[in-house]
């Protein structure tokens, strides 16, 4: 078993010396747990494509502590100055051109372009604190292809022994991946809905489109099938059938295994998402019951798409 800690000044003290010397520590995110390794040791890097079992051409996502930090790797343009003064710390992840200063070739897949996200959470101050400033690559902290961990639990389950320690800092409280922006000169893409809904980039961006998974654009990570569980997924189901579990949102007449939010609540229903198709993971199929399209929907459905696409396009 890992050694997994609670969040205090302690844990997160050892957990940046950890990192320091090239070892890989899971930490809880307002999204999801992240596999984190020091994005300037390429050894490290190495280990969390190894770890998740990634393929190499799937590059991650730079975690820096502070905001102004983005510059350091990236070309910061007007756009993405104002996005980031809006919404970091936060959820967003913005996919920029590179600055001539360059992290872990290994984490960039040869792209001329960074992912950067300043997470909003508590163990980056207690990292600055003792003297650590990053940055982290920081996917998220399951084996490849599985869905996304958002308890300490789900991390160990995952990757057992791979990983040095895991900082507990219980469920995360948006428990779906952070939105994905690709900014080219003063336009913007959306690579990944995510836990900032679509609509709140209106003030600053018009006609935000999401760029499909097979355009030449998208993110390698965005295979169709990224997300899959074991269990086969059908969407949209308004009867449980026969050997199905069923997946509700909102009240319902149909005895469910797992309701997503009793009230029909998006956000609630985000954060149980991927707990709730792990628990499900050893029936035939998941019957979900159809979830709207706004708001953090867009996300939700997004993931429950992927998870119930084709496998043999894994
Ligand atoms: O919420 C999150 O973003 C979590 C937490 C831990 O921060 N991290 C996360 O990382 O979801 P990961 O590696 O599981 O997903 C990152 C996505 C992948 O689809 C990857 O292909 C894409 O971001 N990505 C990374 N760098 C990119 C780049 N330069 N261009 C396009 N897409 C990129
Ligand atoms: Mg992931």
């Amino acid at each position: 078993m890992p050694d997994i800690q609670k969040i205090s000044e302690e844990s997160v003290a050892k957990a940046a010396d950890i990192l320091k010397s090239g070892g890989l520590v899971a930490l809880p995110t307002e999204t999801v747990y992240g596999l984190a390794a020091f994005a300037l040791d390429d050894e490290a890097v190495a280990r969390v494509y190894n770890a998740k079992g990634r393929p190499s051409h799937n590059p991650l996502i730079v975690h820096i502590f502070r905001p102004a930090d983005a510059k350091n790797w990236a070309q910061v343009n007007d756009l993405a100055e104002t996005l980031m003064a809006h919404f970091w710390p936060g959820p967003l992840t913005i996919v920029l051109p590179k600055s001539g200063k360059a992290v872990s070739q290994a984490a960039g897949a040869d792209l001329d372009t960074v992912a950067i996200r300043c997470p909003d959470i508590s163990w980056t101050k207690a990292m600055l604190a003792v003297g650590f400033s990053g940055p982290l690559v920081m996917p998220s902290a399951n084996r490849s292809g599985h869905v996304s961990p958002t308890t300490a639990g789900h991390v160990a389950y995952d990757l057992g022994d791979k990983v040095d320690m895991i900082l507990d800092g219980g469920t995360c409280p948006n428990g779906i991946e952070s939105t994905v922006l690709k900014i080219e000169d003063n336009h913007a893409v959306l690579l990944r809905p995510g836990a900032i809904p679509t609509d709140a980039f209106a003030p600053f961006i018009s006609d935000l489109r999401l760029v499909k998974s097979d355009a030449h654009i998208s993110a390698p990570g965005m295979l169709k099938s990224h997300y899959a569980p074991k269990a086969k997924v059908r969407l949209n189901a308004t009867d449980k059938r026969n050997g199905e579990a069923f997946l509700a949102f909102g009240p319902t007449d149909i005895e469910a295994e797992f309701n997503l939010s009793d009230t029909g609540n998006l956000a609630e229903a985000a954060r149980n998402l991927y707990h709730a198709l792990r628990l499900l993971d050893n029936v035939d199929c998941i019957a979900v019951a159809p979830i709207p399209m706004h708001g953090l929907g867009e996300a939700i459905n997004d993931r429950l798409n992927r998870a119930a696409a084709d496998k043999k396009n894994r």
